[in-house]
């Protein structure tokens, strides 16, 4: 038994409309990046080459040549398409086929995550996954989104979106599951939002006590890029970043190649397909073998 991992970048994106009415949300840039390069590069990072995309019929064109097959950083790259959005949970019932026996990671096409702990935290989740595990953070205002209850230190509950926030901490739309995720989901009935809900999965884990809620600390960021105004914040970030250090947010040719998958001859090889700017930081990186 292997694991697997899903980006799941299908939708409607309607809250950012006219912007999302013809392009895909997550292929919005974010900064110099398209969206999607964010989640992919977290999955790479934890170790995770065999990866799946799903998104919907008419924007899954687009991902395949954006991302290709993989092979130039080193992984591998399925498509399929989920034919209307039926809610974040129906991933698993649309890469039932992918997934085989195996566990899987699922991560939200628009989910950023930034800091330097969090591959081994998904590493060591996975590792030690007894059913389910999901990464809690700290927002301000979690009631846009699944938040945990607590009753006496310990997880009651997960409430989506939630009128009154029993707490401020999130759960983030990266997931860890065993082989039980696709029964499960399978299991489920709609919401009163016509949705599979991932929420519904975790409760599900949680009654049976298998459900371990990591919760990130203030070393990670995780950002929201539901709104306009929160996309332009999370550019800025990342522009802020990457400007002070020199060193690029999720950049998949980089992480290939610190990760050992690519050489630096094949690294030298993938600046030629982008910009002057983003070939003379691969090239660069080749140039400072100290760099960490
Ligand atoms: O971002 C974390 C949150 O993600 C969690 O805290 C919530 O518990 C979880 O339900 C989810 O909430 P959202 O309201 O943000 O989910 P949304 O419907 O916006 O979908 C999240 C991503 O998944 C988005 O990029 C679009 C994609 N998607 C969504 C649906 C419903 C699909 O590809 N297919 C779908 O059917």
């Amino acid at each position: 038994m292997t694991t697997k991992a899903i980006v799941l970048a299908g939708g409607r994106a309607t809250r950012l409309y006219p912007v999302t009415r013809s392009v895909s949300k997550q292929l919005l840039p974010v900064y110099d990046k398209p969206m999607i390069y964010y989640p992919l590069t977290t999955l790479m990072l934890a170790g995770l080459r065999d990866v799946l995309v799903i998104a919907t019929p008419d924007d899954l064109p687009r991902y395949r040549e954006l991302l290709g097959d993989g092979s130039q950083w080193g992984i591998s790259l399925d498509y399929v398409v989920q034919q209307e959005p039926r809610g974040v949970a129906d991933a698993f019932l649309v890469a039932k086929e992918f997934i085989g026996d195996n566990a899987v990671v699922l991560i939200l096409g628009d989910n950023i995550f930034f800091g330097a702990d969090l591959p081994s935290l998904v590493h060591r989740a996975i590792a030690d996954n007894r059913g389910a595990t999901v990464f809690a953070c700290q927002v301000q205002d979690g009631s846009g989104l699944g938040v945990v209850r607590y009753e006496d230190g310990r997880v009651a509950d997960i409430v989506e979106k939630p009128v009154k926030p029993p707490s401020n901490h999130a759960v983030t739309g990266l997931y860890v599951y065993d082989n039980n995720v696709v029964a499960v989901a399978g299991s489920l009935e709609p919401s009163a939002r016509g949705e599979l809900e991932i929420t519904d999965v975790n409760r599900h884990y949680l009654r049976k006590e298998a459900l371990d809620v990591v919760f990130l600390g203030r070393g990670i960021a995780w950002l929201d890029t539901g709104t306009h105004d929160t996309l332009l914040q999370a550019s800025h970030f990342v522009q802020t970043i990457e400007h002070r250090q020199g060193l690029k947010i999720a950049c998949p040719e980089e992480v290939a190649w610190r990760m050992g998958w690519i050489s630096d001859r094949e690294l030298a090889g993938l600046a030629a397909g982008t910009s002057p700017a983003y070939a003379n930081y691969l090239k660069g990186l080749l140039q400072e073998p100290g760099v960490p």
